[in-house]
């Protein structure tokens, strides 16, 4: 593919969002759907059991969460504790994050995104988020001034997205160590209590960005977005 000298990012490769099915049982959540009430929409994907989605909305009651996980068991469990409380500002979702994001969101909608522990094999690098074409959609689907947060306990994985971060995807960003404290996720619990260091990476959305999805809609492209 020839790169188009106007993009703010250096990733060659595009993604190809037209080549996604959607998921199975698929449909687009009113809040999307409705949403010309400036609701600020926030991003989770692979919520896990939802720890951090459920504290979060309920911390946040001006945002509206959408939390998104694959693993049934997990999203079972995510469930039953969505169902004791009801937030009316979280959807949980349980699907692929990649085809639900193609399929269901459009550009410039999402005021942050989060990344909690996304832990792929240690080795498989095309399946850290910031090595992915994806990411350059995901980028699309954010407002400028949006930030994507990312947090992991592998070193390595934090040192790639710091210098994907600021090489390919030209993201103004700023590292720091999560403190020992802290409690948003399952996972985090796990690994500080191992006495683990944490890390968060939080990348800002610049003024002027451009990528090659900013116009780019499933509804309105001529892809199959039907239920299957
Ligand atoms: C290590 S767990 C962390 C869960 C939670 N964020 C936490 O910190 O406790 C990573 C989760 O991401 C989910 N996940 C990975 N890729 C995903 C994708 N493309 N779409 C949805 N969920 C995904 C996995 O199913 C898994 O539950």
């Amino acid at each position: 593919m020839t790169r188009n000298i106007e993009l703010t990012h250096q990733q060659k490769r595009a993604f190809q969002p037209q080549k996604l099915s959607a998921p199975r049982n698929f449909i687009i959540p009113n809040i999307i759907k409705d949403n010309n009430s400036n609701t600020l929409l926030v991003l989770e994907i692979g919520a896990g059991k939802g720890k951090h989605a459920l504290s979060f909305a309920a911390s946040h009651p001006d945002k509206h969460l959408i939390a998104i996980e694959r693993t049934r068991n997990k999203f079972e469990a995510f469930t039953k504790l969505f169902e004791q409380q009801l937030p009316d500002n979280l959807t949980p979702i349980h699907a692929d994050a990649i085809a639900w994001t193609v399929h269901a969101l459009p550009p410039n909608c999402l005021t942050s995104i989060y990344l909690l522990y996304p832990n792929p094999e240690q080795h498989n690098l095309n399946q850290q988020w910031l090595n992915m074409p994806f990411f350059e959609f995901l980028l699309s689907r954010l407002q400028v001034g949006g930030t994507i947060i990312l947090a992991t306990n592998i070193e390595t994985y934090m040192d790639n997205a710091v210098q994907q971060a600021t090489t390919v995807w030209a993201l103004p960003n700023s590292l720091h160590k999560i403190a020992i404290e802290s409690q948003r996720t399952h996972f985090e619990v796990k690994y500080l209590a191992r006495g683990e260091t944490c890390w968060e990476l939080t990348m800002t959305k610049p003024q002027g960005y451009k990528t090659r999805f900013d116009t780019w809609y499933a509804s309105t492209s001529n892809i199959n977005n039907t239920n299957k």
